[in-house]
């Protein structure tokens, strides 16, 4: 297993404080498991392989670039931004459109507070986020070359405003290892797997509602809107209920994957 090894800089971050507000009732996925079983295309579309493959992607140092709409864009160091905001550990669902699942302790920060310090304008409606394209380092990305790279993926303002919504920089208390999209990650708790954008580059707050990779290419499968929803099936099966990866357990879907409190108010 590729884990990563703290640096320096992240020795005494890790594990962080544990927020308990988003109480999970299911059991916490095996830290093996989750990290043997990876959807990350750009190292292979084979999920086991995923971790196999990511020796040679170089994560630090890293910077992320905010642009677009906002009085403050730039590019921002991943470790100081960590410095500046803190972290905190949250338990979450995590729901893929394949209809599996897996219950993982995240570490990482409200993406709200990165927005904030930007200061998005009045015309910042959405924002879209980028993966790294490095076709050198990443094996998926030269042999899969008629995918549109590098991955992109969006949200609305309000979305990625919201107290769910993270930047993820840890897992099972210590650095993320690169398959699970290190040195930083997007988590959408209550949306399908493929909004949850690993190591992001840059960050741009639109006007218009952006495009997305998976939609891109099969538009009625990986919509832009997608909420986790078991009354919603995709084209080509039922996402009525999901099969928790470890276990085999099928369990029930939940809309919002069980965190209508959070967010129903915004697709009232
Ligand atoms: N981000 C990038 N850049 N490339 C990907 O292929 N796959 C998505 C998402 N983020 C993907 C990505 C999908 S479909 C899922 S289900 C989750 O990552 C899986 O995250 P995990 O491997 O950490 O469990």
């Amino acid at each position: 297993m590729s884990e990563a090894a703290p640096t320096d800089a992240s020795a005494n971050l890790y594990p962080a404080v544990r927020n308990d507000a988003y109480p999970v009732y299911l059991p916490m996925t095996e830290e093996a498991v989750a990290a043997h079983y990876n959807n990350f295309y750009e190292f292979s579309a084979i999920k086991e392989k995923v971790h196999e493959l990511v020796d040679d992607f170089v994560t630090e140092p890293w910077t992320i670039e905010i642009t677009g709409h906002c009085a403050r864009p730039g590019t921002y160091d991943v470790a100081d931004l960590v410095k500046k905001f803190g972290l905190e550990e949250r338990v979450y669902r995590l729901r893929c459109v394949e209809a599996w699942a897996m219950v993982v302790p995240w570490t990482g920060f409200p993406l709200n507070k990165l927005i904030e310090m930007v200061e998005p304008t009045a015309k910042a409606k959405h924002v879209r986020m980028f993966t790294v394209n490095r076709p050198d380092q990443a094996p998926g990305q030269k042999k899969q070359s008629w995918y549109p790279w590098p991955y992109f993926e969006g949200l609305t303002l309000e979305e990625a405003r919201n107290e769910l919504t993270m930047m993820v920089t840890g897992i099972y208390g210590h650095p993320l290892p690169k398959q699970h999209g290190a040195p930083i990650r997007l988590v959408v708790p209550w949306k399908y797997g493929y909004k949850s954008i690993k190591s992001v580059v840059k960050i741009e707050l639109t006007s218009r509602r952006p495009d997305t990779f998976w939609e891109t290419l099969a538009p009625r499968e990986y919509d832009f809107w997608a909420n986790v929803n078991p009354a919603v099936s995709h084209p080509r099966w039922s996402q009525a209920t999901e099969q928790m990866i470890g276990s085999g357990k099928r369990v029930q879907t939940l809309k919002y994957n069980g965190y209508r409190k959070q967010v129903g108010h915004l697709y009232k």
